[in-house]
C-alpha cells in the first residue's frame, strides 16, 4: 500500500503546528541534533563558533524550516505520485552543499531522530501517535534517500 491520504493529512496537520512557533521548534530541533550527535556542531557555520545554540539565528531557522517543509512536500508527492521528486537544480544544490559541509549518510539518521522528537513534542501526547510518526518517517526517509543518492553520485 502506498502513502495514504490519511498519512499526508497527518504530516500536513503537524507542519501547521510547527509553523505556529517556528523559532521555538527550530531551536528545539537543533538542540536535539546536538544532544544526539554533539560532533555535528562543527559542521554548521552558525554553531561552530559559539558556545551556545544561537537564538534567532536566520541560518539555523532556515535549515530547520527546509527540513520540516521539504519533508511535508515529500509527503504530498508520495501521496500524489507515489514517489519523491526533487527538482534537478535543487537536488544538485542539496547534494553539493552537504558534501561540502562534511555531511555523511549516518547524519541523516540523527536528523531523522531529532525531527521525529521535535514533532512529537510539538503535537503533545493527545495528538502524537504511531501513525503520525510513521508518516513523517516515511516522507523523510524518501527525501533523505534522494539527497544521499545525489551526494554519493560523484560525477
Ligand atoms: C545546508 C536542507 C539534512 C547539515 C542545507 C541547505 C539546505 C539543506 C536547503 C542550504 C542552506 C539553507 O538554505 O538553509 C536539508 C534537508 C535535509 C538536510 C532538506 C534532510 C532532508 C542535513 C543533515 C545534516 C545537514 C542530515 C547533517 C547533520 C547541513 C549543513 C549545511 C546544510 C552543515 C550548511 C549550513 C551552514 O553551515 O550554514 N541543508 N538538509 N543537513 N545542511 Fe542540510
Amino acid at each position: 500500500m502506498g502513502f495514504t491520504e490519511k498519512q499526508e493529512a497527518l504530516v500536513k496537520e503537524s507542519w501547521e503546528v510547527l509553523k505556529q512557533d517556528i523559532a521555538l521548534f527550530s531551536l528545539r530541533f537543533f538542540s536535539l541534533i546536538l544532544e544526539i550527535a554533539p560532533a555535528a556542531k562543527n559542521m554548521f557555520s552558525f554553531l561552530r563558533d559559539s558556545e551556545e545554540i544561537p537564538q534567532n539565528n536566520p541560518k539555523l531557522k532556515a535549515h530547520a524550516v527546509k527540513v520540516f517543509k521539504m519533508t511535508c512536500e515529500s509527503a504530498i508527492q508520495l501521496r500524489e505520485k507515489g514517489e519523491v521528486v526533487v527538482g534537478e537544480t535543487t537536488l544538485k544544490y542539496l547534494g553539493a552543499v552537504h558534501v561540502k559541509s562534511g555531511v555523511i549518510d549516518p547524519h541523516f539518521e540523527v536528523v531523522k531522530e531529532a525531527l521525529l522528537r521535535t514533532v512529537e513534542e510539538a503535537m503533545g501526547k493527545d495528538k502524537w501517535n504511531e501513525e503520525m510518526k510513521g508518516a513523517w518517517a516515511e516522507a523523510y526517509d524518501q527525501l533523505a534517500s534522494a539527497i544521499k543518492a545525489e551526494m554519493n553520485s560523484n560525477p
